[in-house]
């Protein structure tokens, strides 16, 4: 079975209910497939061992990575993920924090492409708008960007497209490994 291991940071519970939406929208294929990893209470160390990484984060305080990920950089600095594919999402505010808007996204890409990880899941910015993000490369998001105060109705429909992205960039089927 396809392992995917969905870690995420949360300061006031958004990125956890993204977080079970993306699972329950990947357990549609296979039950059990998604570990949900709070980096409040997990570490890092197992990162490697899964087929398909996805990490879920929020910006805060005016650009910057939301604290239980501040914690855990030092231990990512420490993993080799060479081979493993790896989607990442973001929470912000478009409206609130548009020269800011989801530069933790972007700080986390950069990370975990210096530890050799494979980004899968960029995501359009059509329909977005803001003024500045570290999250932005050309016409995409590095990580699909959710945003739960200017675009909560948006949200669902947005994590149902990208799982599909997803699946279809990697290969999961039902019982079958994830090639990166
Ligand atoms: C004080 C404060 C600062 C914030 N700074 C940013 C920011 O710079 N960029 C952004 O996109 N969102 C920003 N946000 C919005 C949060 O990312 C958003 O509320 C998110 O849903 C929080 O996720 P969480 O509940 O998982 O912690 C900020 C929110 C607050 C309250």
């Amino acid at each position: 079975m396809t392992t995917i291991g969905l870690y995420y940071g949360t300061s006031t519970g958004y990125t956890e209910e993204a977080a079970k939406l993306i699972q329950r929208e990947f357990e549609r294929i296979q039950p059990g497939m998604v570990t949900l990893l709070n980096v409040y209470e997990h570490d890092l160390d197992a990162m490697p061992t899964y087929d398909l990484l996805i990490l879920g984060v929020p910006t805060w305080n005016i650009g910057e990575m939301q604290e239980d990920w501040q914690e855990r950089l030092p231990q990512l600095a420490q993993l080799d993920l060479h081979t493993i594919p790896v989607a990442l999402f973001g929470l912000g505010d478009e409206g609130g924090y548009p020269d800011t808007y989801q530069d933790a996204l972007g700080m986390l890409a950069q990370l975990v492409r210096e530890r050799g990880a494979q980004l899968v899941g960029y995501w359009p910015t059509t329909g977005y708008d803001f003024y500045a993000s570290l999250a932005v490369e050309g016409e995409h998001f590095v990580g699909l960007a959710l945003d739960e105060t200017t675009a909560p109705n948006l949200t669902s429909t947005r994590i149902e497209q990208w799982v599909q992205q997803i699946v279809a960039e990697v290969g999961i089927t039902a019982d079958t490994p994830v090639s990166a």
